[in-house]
């Protein structure tokens, strides 16, 4: 791949982009991201990922040496310098490079750095078939609602999901799905009910599980945030994840058991459909 990326302030091609081997983000995933999916070359939900990078900027006193008005120049920015339809952009901030010590620098300089991913986000095959999850422990630490690029045990879950035979993960505490690995995880019972485990520290805040709750709401569905146990997520009517990378997304199988007939729900379908089509007329 070719393409343009964005490092401290300059354009580099991706292969001339180099980051100090004393940068915080690789010694100690000291650093945040954020993920925005971009459709006809506009960006899908930019107020919120802006606000939730701040917060998470926030929760561990980082400081982007951009302003968000910046930071929306260069999101456009780099759109047009790849030529980028449709796909996705990803944001890093780290503390910088740093002599290692585990205190913070005093005087830190961030890393910043935007690359992006062509993708058919909308054309997606397994939003007509659904995808199945395996069950496993949700070992992360006790502060997911900071997007920090801590990613490792979320790319163990997906391995051993697939070594199961699995699409993806839904990670399970004391006996109730926190969230899938890399996407909000919901249901649907059998009256209709949307049912979602509430925000806390235990669960990333998603920007698209927020805008899904809202528009159930719109069209009358009743939504409940709360907890829900592994065993009602497997005989819920529906089920589905909710991401900037997947919009809304069925899913069919848990723990190897079909939920309902085992197709993606009509209302999961309905609220992909209304998602896309509200997300897109109000993109950026
Ligand atoms: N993941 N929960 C987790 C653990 C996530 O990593 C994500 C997003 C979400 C959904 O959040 P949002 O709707 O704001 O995208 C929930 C991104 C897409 C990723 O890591 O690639």
């Amino acid at each position: 791949m070719n393409r343009t990326v964005y490092l401290n302030g300059a354009w580099l091609a991706e292969a001339d982009a180099h980051v100090s081997i004393f940068d915080r983000g690789f010694l100690f995933a000291d650093a945040i991201y954020e993920v925005t999916g971009v459709v006809n070359g506009k960006l899908l939900e930019y107020e919120g990922h802006s606000a939730r990078l701040q917060r998470s900027m926030g929760e561990l006193g980082l400081v982007c040496p951009l302003s968000p008005e910046e930071l929306l120049g260069v999101h456009r920015e780099i759109v047009q310098r790849n030529a980028l339809s449709e796909g996705l952009i990803y944001l890093q901030i780290s503390r910088g490079p740093a002599d290692r010590d585990f205190a913070f620098p005093a005087n830190p300089v961030p890393t910043l750095v935007l690359f992006t991913q062509a993708k058919a986000v909308l054309d997606n095959p397994k939003a007509r078939t659904g995808i199945s999850v395996a069950l496993l422990p949700d070992l992360r630490w006790a502060r997911c609602d900071i997007k920090t690029v801590q990613l490792l045990y979320p790319s163990m879950a997906k391995m051993e999901a697939a070594r199961q035979g699995a699409d993806d993960a839904w990670l399970v505490e004391e006996g109730f799905v926190t969230e899938a690995s890399s996407a909000s995880a919901h249901i649907i019972t059998s009256d209709g009910v949307l049912v979602t485990r509430p925000l806390s520290q235990a669960i990333l805040h998603g920007i698209t599980r927020h805008s899904v709750l809202d528009l159930a709401t719109t069209i009358g569905v009743a939504v409940e945030e709360r907890p829900f146990s592994v065993e009602e997520a497997k005989t819920a009517a529906e089920a589905f994840i909710t991401s900037a990378t997947n919009f809304v997304l069925p899913v069919t199988q848990i723990d190897g058991q079909l939920i309902g007939d085992g197709q993606p729900g009509p209302l999961t379908l309905r609220l992909r459909e209304l998602y896309i089509e509200r997300k897109i007329a109000s993109a950026i």
